[in-house]
Protein backbone atom coordinates (compact mmCIF):
# COMPACT_ATOMS: atom_id res chain seq x y z
CA UNK A 1 0.00 0.00 0.00
CA UNK A 2 1.26 3.28 -0.81
CA UNK A 3 0.58 6.64 1.89
CA UNK A 4 -1.94 8.09 0.92
CA UNK A 5 -3.90 4.57 1.26
CA UNK A 6 -2.44 3.76 4.35
CA UNK A 7 -3.16 7.23 5.93
CA UNK A 8 -6.60 6.64 4.53
CA UNK A 9 -7.34 3.03 6.07
CA UNK A 10 -5.35 3.48 9.08
CA UNK A 11 -7.35 6.85 9.88
CA UNK A 12 -10.85 5.26 9.21
CA UNK A 13 -9.30 2.73 12.38
CA UNK A 14 -8.36 5.41 14.47
CA UNK A 15 -11.40 7.98 14.13
CA UNK A 16 -13.44 4.64 15.56
CA UNK A 17 -10.94 4.06 18.55
CA UNK A 18 -10.24 7.39 19.52
CA UNK A 19 -12.70 10.75 19.64
CA UNK A 20 -10.14 12.86 22.03
CA UNK A 21 -8.56 14.09 18.37
CA UNK A 22 -7.78 14.04 14.83
CA UNK A 23 -5.63 11.78 13.06
CA UNK A 24 -2.37 13.51 12.42
CA UNK A 25 -0.06 13.70 9.64
CA UNK A 26 2.80 15.31 9.80
CA UNK A 27 4.59 16.23 6.24
CA UNK A 28 7.00 18.72 5.39
CA UNK A 29 9.98 19.20 2.50
CA UNK A 30 13.55 19.21 3.74
CA UNK A 31 16.95 19.55 2.32
CA UNK A 32 20.04 16.86 2.70
CA UNK A 33 21.16 19.05 5.91
CA UNK A 34 17.61 18.74 7.43
CA UNK A 35 16.94 22.51 6.64
CA UNK A 36 13.12 24.09 6.16
CA UNK A 37 13.85 26.99 4.31
CA UNK A 38 17.00 29.42 3.55
CA UNK A 39 18.75 30.91 6.71
CA UNK A 40 17.31 34.14 6.59
CA UNK A 41 13.22 32.36 6.71
CA UNK A 42 12.61 32.82 2.91
CA UNK A 43 10.67 30.40 1.28
CA UNK A 44 12.79 27.70 -0.89
CA UNK A 45 11.20 25.57 -3.25
CA UNK A 46 12.52 22.23 -1.99
CA UNK A 47 10.39 20.07 -3.58
CA UNK A 48 10.40 18.60 -7.06
CA UNK A 49 7.17 18.59 -9.66
CA UNK A 50 6.58 14.54 -8.50
CA UNK A 51 6.95 15.45 -4.30
CA UNK A 52 4.37 18.62 -4.82
CA UNK A 53 2.24 16.19 -6.58
CA UNK A 54 1.87 14.33 -3.91
CA UNK A 55 2.08 16.95 -1.50
CA UNK A 56 -1.53 18.46 -3.00
CA UNK A 57 -2.81 14.46 -2.93
CA UNK A 58 -2.25 14.37 1.31
CA UNK A 59 -3.55 17.70 1.39
CA UNK A 60 -6.68 16.17 -0.33
CA UNK A 61 -7.06 13.34 1.75
CA UNK A 62 -6.70 15.55 4.87
CA UNK A 63 -9.79 17.11 6.19
CA UNK A 64 -7.76 20.18 7.78
CA UNK A 65 -4.38 21.34 7.61
CA UNK A 66 -2.45 23.53 10.21
CA UNK A 67 0.43 25.88 9.97
CA UNK A 68 1.69 27.80 12.67
CA UNK A 69 1.65 32.09 12.36
CA UNK A 70 5.44 31.78 11.11
CA UNK A 71 4.90 30.48 8.40
CA UNK A 72 2.06 32.27 7.24
CA UNK A 73 4.01 35.67 7.81
CA UNK A 74 7.22 34.40 5.88
CA UNK A 75 5.56 32.48 3.30
CA UNK A 76 2.23 33.56 2.67
CA UNK A 77 0.88 29.82 1.66
CA UNK A 78 -2.78 29.27 0.13
CA UNK A 79 -2.75 25.52 1.51
CA UNK A 80 -5.24 24.20 -1.42
CA UNK A 81 -5.78 21.34 -3.45
CA UNK A 82 -4.16 22.74 -6.92
CA UNK A 83 -2.36 20.09 -8.70
CA UNK A 84 -4.76 17.18 -8.36
CA UNK A 85 -8.72 16.96 -8.22
CA UNK A 86 -10.32 16.81 -4.64
CA UNK A 87 -11.40 19.08 -1.64
CA UNK A 88 -8.93 22.05 -0.30
CA UNK A 89 -8.51 21.29 3.58
CA UNK A 90 -9.88 23.76 6.05
CA UNK A 91 -6.70 25.32 7.13
CA UNK A 92 -6.08 26.40 10.69
CA UNK A 93 -3.17 28.54 11.96
CA UNK A 94 -1.84 28.60 15.71
CA UNK A 95 -1.50 31.72 16.33
CA UNK A 96 -1.30 32.95 20.10
CA UNK A 97 -2.14 36.79 20.03
CA UNK A 98 -3.72 36.48 16.40
CA UNK A 99 -0.97 38.39 14.73
CA UNK A 100 -2.15 36.74 11.42
CA UNK A 101 -1.78 39.17 8.56
CA UNK A 102 -5.39 40.34 7.07
CA UNK A 103 -3.94 40.66 3.86
CA UNK A 104 -2.35 37.59 3.89
CA UNK A 105 -3.73 34.89 0.71
CA UNK A 106 -5.45 32.74 3.09
CA UNK A 107 -7.59 35.39 4.15
CA UNK A 108 -7.92 37.59 1.19
CA UNK A 109 -8.35 34.98 -1.31
CA UNK A 110 -9.10 31.52 0.59
CA UNK A 111 -11.74 29.58 -0.32
CA UNK A 112 -12.43 28.73 3.07
CA UNK A 113 -11.42 31.55 5.39
CA UNK A 114 -8.97 29.80 8.07
CA UNK A 115 -9.70 29.09 11.73
CA UNK A 116 -6.60 30.30 14.10
CA UNK A 117 -6.06 29.37 17.49
CA UNK A 118 -5.30 31.74 19.60
CA UNK A 119 -5.07 32.17 23.18
CA UNK A 120 -8.30 32.52 25.48
CA UNK A 121 -8.08 36.14 26.30
CA UNK A 122 -6.66 37.02 23.51
CA UNK A 123 -7.72 40.96 22.65
CA UNK A 124 -11.52 41.14 21.86
CA UNK A 125 -11.51 43.73 19.06
CA UNK A 126 -8.93 41.87 17.89
CA UNK A 127 -10.99 38.36 18.14
CA UNK A 128 -13.77 40.52 16.31
CA UNK A 129 -11.62 41.85 13.29
CA UNK A 130 -11.03 38.14 12.30
CA UNK A 131 -14.35 37.23 13.51
CA UNK A 132 -16.00 40.13 11.33
CA UNK A 133 -14.08 38.88 7.97
CA UNK A 134 -15.38 35.28 8.55
CA UNK A 135 -12.09 33.55 10.33
CA UNK A 136 -13.50 31.45 13.45
CA UNK A 137 -11.37 31.72 16.27
CA UNK A 138 -11.08 29.04 18.34
CA UNK A 139 -9.90 29.99 21.98
CA UNK A 140 -7.55 27.72 23.59
CA UNK A 141 -5.32 26.95 26.56
CA UNK A 142 -1.91 27.81 26.96
CA UNK A 143 1.34 25.37 27.20
CA UNK A 144 3.72 25.97 29.76
CA UNK A 145 6.38 27.49 27.24
CA UNK A 146 3.42 30.24 26.40
CA UNK A 147 2.74 28.49 23.41
CA UNK A 148 -1.18 27.04 22.35
CA UNK A 149 -1.70 24.03 24.23
CA UNK A 150 -2.00 20.91 21.08
CA UNK A 151 -3.82 18.64 23.08
CA UNK A 152 -6.32 21.35 24.02
CA UNK A 153 -6.72 22.37 20.03
CA UNK A 154 -6.93 19.17 18.81
CA UNK A 155 -9.61 17.81 20.84
CA UNK A 156 -11.38 21.49 20.07
CA UNK A 157 -10.81 20.50 16.34
CA UNK A 158 -12.37 17.00 16.76
CA UNK A 159 -15.37 18.22 18.48
CA UNK A 160 -15.96 20.42 15.19
CA UNK A 161 -15.90 17.34 13.16
CA UNK A 162 -12.03 17.30 11.76
CA UNK A 163 -11.28 14.10 12.17
CA UNK A 164 -7.81 14.15 9.89
CA UNK A 165 -5.40 16.87 9.78
CA UNK A 166 -2.68 17.58 7.91
CA UNK A 167 0.14 19.13 9.34
CA UNK A 168 2.76 21.71 7.06
CA UNK A 169 4.56 23.47 9.90
CA UNK A 170 7.33 25.29 10.06
CA UNK A 171 10.05 25.07 12.41
CA UNK A 172 8.22 25.36 15.69
CA UNK A 173 5.00 24.02 14.96
CA UNK A 174 7.09 20.53 13.72
CA UNK A 175 8.97 20.56 16.61
CA UNK A 176 5.68 20.70 19.80
CA UNK A 177 3.78 18.08 17.29
CA UNK A 178 6.70 16.15 17.37
CA UNK A 179 7.98 16.57 21.94
CA UNK A 180 4.58 15.78 22.32
CA UNK A 181 4.12 12.62 20.34
CA UNK A 182 0.72 13.90 18.64
CA UNK A 183 1.73 12.33 15.24
CA UNK A 184 0.55 9.78 13.73
CA UNK A 185 2.17 9.32 10.01
CA UNK A 186 5.15 11.32 9.05
CA UNK A 187 6.11 11.88 5.36
CA UNK A 188 9.45 14.10 4.60
CA UNK A 189 10.40 14.87 0.95
CA UNK A 190 13.96 14.71 1.21
CA UNK A 191 15.27 17.46 -1.63
CA UNK A 192 18.82 16.83 -2.98
CA UNK A 193 20.58 19.66 -1.88
CA UNK A 194 22.34 20.97 0.43
CA UNK A 195 20.50 24.51 2.11
CA UNK A 196 22.41 26.03 4.88
CA UNK A 197 19.42 27.24 6.24
CA UNK A 198 16.77 26.88 8.84
CA UNK A 199 16.71 23.73 10.64
CA UNK A 200 13.33 21.66 11.12
CA UNK A 201 13.73 21.47 14.38
CA UNK A 202 13.96 24.74 16.79
CA UNK A 203 16.98 23.89 18.95
CA UNK A 204 16.09 26.16 22.16
CA UNK A 205 12.27 24.36 22.25
CA UNK A 206 14.25 20.53 21.94
CA UNK A 207 17.64 21.99 25.16
CA UNK A 208 14.78 23.45 27.10
CA UNK A 209 12.11 20.63 27.67
CA UNK A 210 13.84 17.30 26.29
CA UNK A 211 15.42 14.74 26.75
CA UNK A 212 14.36 14.05 30.14
CA UNK A 213 10.61 15.21 29.53
CA UNK A 214 10.22 14.10 25.99
CA UNK A 215 11.90 10.53 24.63
CA UNK A 216 13.68 10.84 21.21
CA UNK A 217 10.82 11.16 18.43
CA UNK A 218 11.74 8.66 15.95
CA UNK A 219 10.21 6.16 13.04
CA UNK A 220 9.39 3.22 13.30
CA UNK A 221 9.94 0.65 10.45
CA UNK A 222 10.23 3.64 7.75
CA UNK A 223 9.90 3.27 3.80
CA UNK A 224 11.67 5.67 1.60
CA UNK A 225 10.65 6.31 -1.96
CA UNK A 226 11.83 7.85 -4.94
CA UNK A 227 9.25 11.13 -5.86
CA UNK A 228 11.04 12.49 -9.16
CA UNK A 229 14.63 13.53 -8.07
CA UNK A 230 13.27 13.90 -4.46
CA UNK A 231 13.41 10.82 -2.47
CA UNK A 232 10.16 10.76 0.37
CA UNK A 233 10.49 8.98 3.71
CA UNK A 234 7.13 8.06 5.45
CA UNK A 235 6.49 5.84 8.31
CA UNK A 236 4.65 6.20 11.79
CA UNK A 237 5.94 8.12 15.08
CA UNK A 238 7.39 5.48 17.04
CA UNK A 239 5.27 6.30 20.48
CA UNK A 240 7.11 5.46 24.00
N1 LIG B 1 9.95 23.09 3.89
C1 LIG B 1 8.70 23.03 4.31
O1 LIG B 1 7.99 22.04 4.01
C2 LIG B 1 8.12 24.13 5.13
C3 LIG B 1 6.78 24.07 5.53
C4 LIG B 1 6.28 25.11 6.32
C5 LIG B 1 7.11 26.15 6.70
N2 LIG B 1 8.40 26.16 6.29
C6 LIG B 1 9.32 27.24 6.72
O2 LIG B 1 9.26 27.32 8.13
C7 LIG B 1 9.60 28.65 8.49
C8 LIG B 1 8.60 29.11 9.56
O3 LIG B 1 8.86 28.39 10.75
P1 LIG B 1 8.71 29.13 12.14
O4 LIG B 1 9.22 28.21 13.16
O5 LIG B 1 9.27 30.51 12.06
O6 LIG B 1 7.13 29.34 12.24
P2 LIG B 1 5.91 28.33 12.48
O7 LIG B 1 6.35 27.06 13.09
O8 LIG B 1 5.12 28.29 11.23
O9 LIG B 1 5.05 29.17 13.52
C9 LIG B 1 5.55 29.29 14.83
C10 LIG B 1 4.68 30.23 15.62
O10 LIG B 1 3.40 29.64 15.82
C11 LIG B 1 2.89 30.07 17.03
N3 LIG B 1 2.51 28.94 17.87
C12 LIG B 1 1.40 28.93 18.66
N4 LIG B 1 1.29 27.78 19.30
C13 LIG B 1 2.34 27.03 18.92
C14 LIG B 1 2.77 25.73 19.31
N5 LIG B 1 2.06 24.97 20.18
N6 LIG B 1 3.92 25.27 18.80
C15 LIG B 1 4.63 25.99 17.91
N7 LIG B 1 4.28 27.23 17.51
C16 LIG B 1 3.13 27.75 18.02
C17 LIG B 1 3.99 30.87 17.71
O11 LIG B 1 3.77 32.25 17.46
P3 LIG B 1 2.84 33.07 18.52
O12 LIG B 1 3.54 32.92 19.84
O13 LIG B 1 2.79 34.43 17.99
O14 LIG B 1 1.54 32.37 18.50
C18 LIG B 1 5.23 30.44 16.99
O15 LIG B 1 6.26 31.41 16.99
C19 LIG B 1 9.53 29.51 7.26
O16 LIG B 1 10.86 29.85 6.88
C20 LIG B 1 8.90 28.60 6.21
O17 LIG B 1 9.40 28.86 4.92
C21 LIG B 1 8.93 25.19 5.50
Amino acid sequence: MGVIETIRSEADRFIQQQDDRPYVTLSYAQSLDGCLATRDGRPYALSGDEALHLTHSLRAAHQAILVGVGTVISDDPLLTVRLVNGESPQAVIVDTNLRTPLNSRLIARGHHLPWLAARSNVDEACRQTFEAVGCKVLRCSMDEGGYILLPDLLSQLRRLGITTLMVEGGMHVITSFLLRQLVDMVVITVAPVWLGGKPSLAEEMVTHSAPDRYPLAQISAPRLEPAGRDMVLWGHLKKE
